[in-house]
């Protein structure tokens, strides 16, 4: 046998055996997802929340930790894929929301937070209009509609990797669900095909829209060249530039494009702004906004029967003003920060295929070496070293996304940090010989 399949049979013994560790240690969990498959397709209603064996039921959480139904405490460093940011039941959203529920849930009418809540978001991410939706997907599709309307084009150029959510997301291209929109796929950070596609497609194109870092597909930063070729482009061809910062609007106080130095057009929002509640909104320039007005003869509609519920609209302001503020957020990304940093020099040390990419908050391992650049570097990465890591820190207390992205979440601290480190310290020199 070669050195590379001799390698290959003991990355495998050892994630059989890391997996039968798993399953012993989670009775409870594998019983309620055997029952769950009786009443929902694999047991699960959120894809991503799935992986083989079964995944782990949690019981409760507080602060940035969690126990799962057999009783074992986590560290959450997944932090709900971004949305979990103000960590669990934080106390002053508690406050406001418990509060809130005195005077009734659902009015069916306006009410007196939603317009404080959009100056808020309006205010922090240099938006001068925005309207809320209930669901990061739900934002996308209503301003991609936006931005066909008032271009009056059809095509929307979107790239490899990105996501935009459950029915337009492009992992591997795309997806047979993804709604039937007429659109071209890009390579992300490739300036000179892209700028190849703008112009083979610009009368007829609507719409560019990104992620400034891509974010479920491996937090892979766009370089400041290719995002400021397509604002040149787009505007030269004119089209829109739609910012999707569902994810990326958490990395600075005023998003990701402030300090990237991008505006667009429209820019798309959703998870941790809604303090914890579901959410979603989309905004950026009034001349588009504004065909949304039903004061116009010729308004478009937007509907949604909790666009504007009164528990997203008060935990979404309170988190925003009270907790998450442009100090709060310079903080939590300088935490995040250095926290890559510690755990990019332990693999630099090790001399193993490992490391961490993202930015502030939000990082993504991937078990292989040299720069991860666009998603189809990163899909070169060895899938099995990186499911090993994923079982490895869940036996360490570690919670994380089976894709292996986590974020640091306001309550987590130096302890925390701490037990990360350790953790994945300790996955380096008891795996040495399979990260040759
Ligand atoms: C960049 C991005 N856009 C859109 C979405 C969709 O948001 P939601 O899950 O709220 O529909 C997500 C969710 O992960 C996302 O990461």
């Amino acid at each position: 046998m070669s050195e590379s399949s001799l390698r290959n049979t003991d990355i495998d013994a050892a994630l059989n055996e890391a997996k039968e560790a798993y399953v012993t240690s989670a009775p409870r969990s594998l019983a309620r997802y055997v029952e769950a498959t009786t009443v929902m397709p694999g047991g699960n209603t959120r894809t991503v929340l799935h992986y083989a064996p079964f995944p782990l039921a949690m019981a409760r959480a507080e602060g940035c930790r969690m126990w799962d139904v057999d009783g074992r405490e986590f560290i959450d460093f997944l932090g709900e894929y971004t949305a979990g940011l103000y960590g669990h039941s934080h106390p002053v959203i508690r406050a406001a929301l418990d509060r809130a529920l005195d005077n009734g849930i659902s009015f069916g009418a306006s009410n007196m937070t939603e317009a404080r809540f959009a100056r808020a978001v309006c205010e922090r991410f240099g938006l001068e209009r925005v309207r809320f939706t209930n669901s990061g997907t739900e934002a996308n599709l209503l301003a991609i509609s936006l931005g066909r309307i008032f271009t009056r084009r059809k095509k929307v150029l979107v790239f490899n990797g990105g996501y935009h959510g459950a029915v337009f997301g492009f992992a591997g291209g795309g997806s047979p669900i993804n709604v039937p929109l007429d659109y071209v796929l890009a390579p992300y950070n490739d300036i000179e095909r892209t700028q190849a596609l703008i112009a083979a497609n610009a009368d007829e194109l609507a719409l560019v829209i990104l992620e400034p870092m891509i974010g479920s597909g491996g937090c892979i930063a766009a370089s400041a060249d290719f995002l400021g070729m397509l604002r040149r482009e787009t505007a030269r061809v004119g089209a829109l530039l739609v910012l999707d910062e569902v994810m990326t609007s958490r990395l600075a106080p005023g998003g990701l494009q402030s300090v990237a130095g991008v505006k667009p057009d429209l820019t798309t929002f959703g998870k941790y702004i809604g303090g914890g509640m579901s959410f979603g909104a989309f905004g950026g320039r009034a001349d588009i906004m504004d065909l949304f007005d039903p004061r116009r003869a010729d308004a478009l509609p937007h509907a949604g029967t909790f666009n504007n519920n009164v528990l997203t609209m008060t935990a979404g302001l309170t988190g925003l003003t009270e907790v998450y503020t442009p100090e709060a957020a310079v903080a939590l990304n300088a935490r995040g920060e250095k926290l890559r940093e510690r755990l990019n020099a332990l693999c630099r040390t090790a001399d193993a295929p490992v490391q961490f990419t993202g930015i502030g908050s939000m990082l993504a391992v991937h078990t292989m070496r040299g720069p991860v650049t666009s998603p189809e570097v990163a899909a070169k990465a060895d899938p099995k070293l990186k499911e090993l890591f994923f079982f490895d820190m869940l036996a360490h207390g570690i919670w994380l996304a089976r894709r292996g992205m986590m974020t640091v979440s306001l309550p987590i601290g130096d302890a925390e940090c701490d037990a990360l480190v350790a953790a994945v310290e300790e996955f380096l020199s008891a795996r040495r010989s399979l990260l040759r």
